[in-house]
């Protein structure tokens, strides 16, 4: 007996008035048919503890879990009587870092507007700002935008923060209990040739350090998901190993054994040159942007190869739930506050690569450095 069940509510009549007459219209409610998975062993009639109804009130998504036990009638009648959108089991719950404006805001939009594909989970999209009223504001210009397939979010996060990023696993943690993709878009760059002890500060602290603390604190909910989740590390062409005047330099951050202590130790030693104003003579180049993106994409082989290494050690050897396939990219040089106007790219181009390695067709690649669309050398 297949575990998987269509519910097929028909198309009814809804008045928003209300039982109590006060004037308002009535609409008509057009529900899809979506498919429950049924526990397997279950009553026929009895949906899984996976299922999840949305409440719409028009402006934000209050999800409610349907517990297990609930009877295809019960849900049926909560339909009626309640204004209630029907979720397929298990949405895809996908997270965007720094997603308030420039490519980030595009792969949001990017992963709202995609077209849905039949049977395919529905996606609840976190946005995500350091700044909660910018964040909020993206969100608030982007709400229209969302469908009974994909639904969009808001949520603060600043990535310097651990406090900030452990409320948002909390968070996470009791709303979904997983996580299915990480995009770790958020970075920053200094303008110019900018370049001392407190600019590699700065920029190492969003994008190298700031990228590790979320992704460690959000991992526990990334192996949780009982099927393939995915981290993708928005990195940069200016990340290229070349960039390390010091052959030495570029063998140790490509070593296959490489551990993240041995990285963090890497960057300790960059800082540690800087500020000893012995940035050249240590093989670095004097461009804090660069090296934390080599930075980024050395932790993404790091991190693929120990989590890829869990797998086939741990117990559950091949389970889905313990894949995550983590990559780099280079989302191309495009046109936002960061890299300015006479960029080549817009920031929706820029979108298009980050997003296919969030949900699109990766060939199962983990550990990856992709530019313009594929894996290079790094
Ligand atoms: N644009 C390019 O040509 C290009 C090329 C290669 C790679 N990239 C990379 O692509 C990513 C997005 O860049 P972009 O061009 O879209 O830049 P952007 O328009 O400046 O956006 C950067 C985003 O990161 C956020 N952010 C900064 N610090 C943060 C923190 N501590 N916590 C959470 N969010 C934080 C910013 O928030 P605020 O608004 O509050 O500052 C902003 O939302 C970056 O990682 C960048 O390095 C860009």
């Amino acid at each position: 007996m297949s575990n998987l069940r269509t519910l097929m509510p028909a198309t009814m009549s809804e008045n928003t008035t209300g039982q109590d007459g006060s004037g308002g219209q009535k609409r008509d409610l057009h529900l899809n048919p979506l498919p429950y998975t049924i526990l397997p062993g279950s009553d026929d009639d009895v949906l899984g503890d996976k299922c999840c109804v949305f409440v719409d009130d028009g402006l934000f998504n209050r999800g409610l879990e349907i517990e297990a036990h609930r009877t295809v009638l019960e849900l049926e009648l909560a339909i009626a009587i309640e204004n209630v959108r029907i979720m397929p089991a298990s949405p895809k719950v996908i997270v965007v870092t720094g997603a308030n404006k420039g490519i980030g805001a595009a792969i949001v939009k990017k992963l709202l507007t995609q077209p849905h594909t039949p049977g395919a989970p529905t996606r609840i999209i976190y946005l995500t700002a350091r700044d909660p009223a910018l964040g909020h504001a993206t969100y608030t210009s982007l709400l229209t935008l969302r469908s009974p397939h994909a639904i969009i979010k808001f949520h603060a996060l600043d990535i310097t923060s651990t406090e900030s990023c452990e409320e948002f696993k909390k968070f996470l943690q009791v709303t979904h209990g997983y996580v299915d993709v990480l995009v770790n878009n958020a970075g920053v760059a200094w303008k110019g040739d900018a370049f001392d002890e407190e600019v590699v500060r700065g920029t190492l602290a969003v994008n190298f350090y700031g990228t590790i603390r979320v992704t460690t604190i959000l991992l526990p909910l990334l192996r949780a998901t009982g099927r393939e989740a995915r981290i993708v590390n928005i990195s940069s062409g200016s990340g290229m190993l070349v960039r390390l005047r010091d052959p030495a330099l570029r063998a140790a951050f490509r070593d296959p054994a490489l551990t993240e202590e041995g990285l963090l130790a890497l960057l300790k030693k960059f800082q540690t040159d800087v500020s000893a104003d012995r940035c050249l003579e240590g093989g670095w180049p004097k461009q804090a942007y660069a090296v934390s993106k080599i930075g980024v994409t050395a932790y993404t082989k790091v991190l693929a190869r120990r989590l890829q290494n869990v797998q086939l050690a741990g117990k559950g050897k091949g389970k889905e739930e313990d894949k995550v396939l983590v990559n780099a990219c280079c989302p191309g040089w495009c046109r936002t506050d960061m890299a300015g106007e006479n960029a080549t790219q817009s920031a929706e181009e820029g979108a298009e690569l980050p997003v296919r390695l969030a949900v699109g067709d990766v060939g199962g690649v983990t550990g990856g450095w992709w530019h313009e669309g594929v894996v290079k050398e790094w």
